[in-house]
């Protein structure tokens, strides 16, 4: 038998018990704000039919050519755990029904698979927060979406740190003919495309745009805009994105190269970029989806969503020193035959202030240790419920944080002194 170690795949991470309280922070400061604007969550499989990406995302893009984690059951169905959330999300609305005259706004958390070369806050298993809110046309709700990411920056400190990219992408057939002319204009100049992009020519050439390549950005500058293909009615839709944004005081930078990595986009796309992550520096993107819905099988539902991804952000709260701890507030301290005493204590004071986190030592340790212990946990205070404590009908209080003397109290005076210790709401 091999005695190897087995470990975690590359790029696919645990997540340890002091880094959790990171990710509540966030997942919690998320889950309030959508439901103030009224958005209920959605949860969908993390494994759908392989079709369903293919159709949803588009074959030519780089997540379904060579990123997606796809095998046979043992059924012989190919299946594909999810690359994104928003094949699924939508996958999930027709096949219930969701979107059948309402209109709906959707939420989602939770793990993403794709076969990328892992790097800083490039993984191959992570976290997506993700919206989409279906059957509404306008610029409205594309500014609603703006608006709540916003003020999720802004609560986490982090509005200073983002930069805002938006850009236009109009209706499809607009689209189309913008395709054309790029082209048209590369394929004039065919030997000076790198090879990515001379892929990209024939099946994705807007993606040309986005090419990082110095040597290619001569060559991008000077090829067709996009804005000169669109129609007064795109522009306008955008120009009260745009107008909304200023009213709102929302700093962004119109980049007309933005064009996105999936293929169901139309109108407004954006990014939330941030400087200080490197090469992953986006840590929130979407935009307008009109045709996916139909594509997938629907009617023709309007959308538009985003996803962030949770490592990112939460790389970037730990670089603006955000300090969280998730330490007990009480720490309590007995001995082996006052330990169910000490328990029962514990379950009462929980019972009586449900805000107060509580640790009950178990196991060996004498009190001396167990003192260490009550310190090392950073609790404010140490609860002492020894022989002499139980027959005298009071507990001892250590002030762990501050420099005040032990005191002994009457058991029913402790609800009292905790709730002033702790200002908790009974
Ligand atoms: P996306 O741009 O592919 O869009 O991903 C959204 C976000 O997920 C990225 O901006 C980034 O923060 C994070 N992310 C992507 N790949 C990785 C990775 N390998 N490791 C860590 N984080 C990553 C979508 O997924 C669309 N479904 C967004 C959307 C929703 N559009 C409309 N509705």
């Amino acid at each position: 038998m091999s005695t190897k170690k087995i470990t975690a795949i590359r790029g696919m991470n645990d997540i340890l018990p002091d880094e959790i309280i990171y990710w509540h922070y966030l997942e919690n400061t998320f889950r309030e704000i959508a439901e103030s604007y009224c958005y209920q969550e959605i949860r969908t499989p993390l494994l759908e039919n392989t079709a369903l990406f293919h159709r949803g995302i588009g074959e030519a893009t780089d997540i379904v050519e060579k990123e997606t984690y796809t095998f046979n059951d043992r059924n012989g169905d190919s299946l594909t755990l999810r690359p994104e959330g928003t094949a699924s999300t939508v996958r999930a609305g027709i096949e219930h029904s969701l979107f059948y005259n309402q209109v709906q706004r959707l939420w989602y958390m939770g793990p993403i698979f794709r076969y990328e070369r892992p790097q800083k806050g490039r993984y191959r298993q992570f976290y997506q927060i993700g919206i989409e809110a279906f059957g509404m046309p306008g610029h409205d709700i594309e500014l609603e979406l703006l608006y709540l990411t916003w003020r999720l920056w802004e609560k986490l400190g982090l509005a200073q740190h983002l930069e805002l990219h938006i850009n236009s992408l109009g209706p499809f057939a607009e689209r189309q003919a913008y395709s054309a002319a790029l082209v048209e204009y590369f394929s004039q100049h065919h030997d000076e495309l790198d090879e990515d992009s001379q892929r990209r020519l024939l099946k994705n050439p807007l993606r040309i745009l986005d090419s990082k390549n110095p040597s290619m950005q001569a060559l991008i500058e000077k090829a067709p805009k996009l804005d000169e293909f669109l129609s007064d009615a795109a522009k306008q839709h955008f120009a009260f994105v745009c107008q909304g944004l200023d009213a709102a005081k929302i700093p962004y930078k119109i980049n007309q190269r933005l064009v996105r990595g999936l293929d169901y986009y139309c109108h407004t796309v954006f990014e939330w970029v941030s400087n200080d992550l490197g090469a992953q520096g986006t840590v929130c993107a979407g935009g307008r989806y009109d045709n996916l819905v139909a594509e997938i099988g629907g009617d023709n539902v309007p959308a538009v969503g985003f996803a962030m991804g949770i490592e990112r952000i939460l790389l970037l709260l730990k670089q603006r020193d955000l300090v969280l701890q998730n330490n007990p507030d009480i720490y309590i301290i007995s001995e082996q035959n006052t330990r169910e005493a000490a328990l029962e204590l514990a379950e009462l004071i929980r019972t009586m202030n449900s805000d107060l986190k509580v640790l009950a030592h178990c196991g060996d340790g004498s009190f001396k240790s167990q003192m260490k212990r009550a310190d090392k946990s950073a609790a404010t205070v140490a609860i002492i419920l020894g022989e002499q404590e139980v027959a005298r009908q009071t507990v001892s209080l250590k002030y762990l944080r501050e420099t005040k003397d032990q005191e002994t109290l009457e058991r029913k005076h402790l609800n009292a002194k905790l709730q002033q210790l702790f200002n908790v709401r009974s």
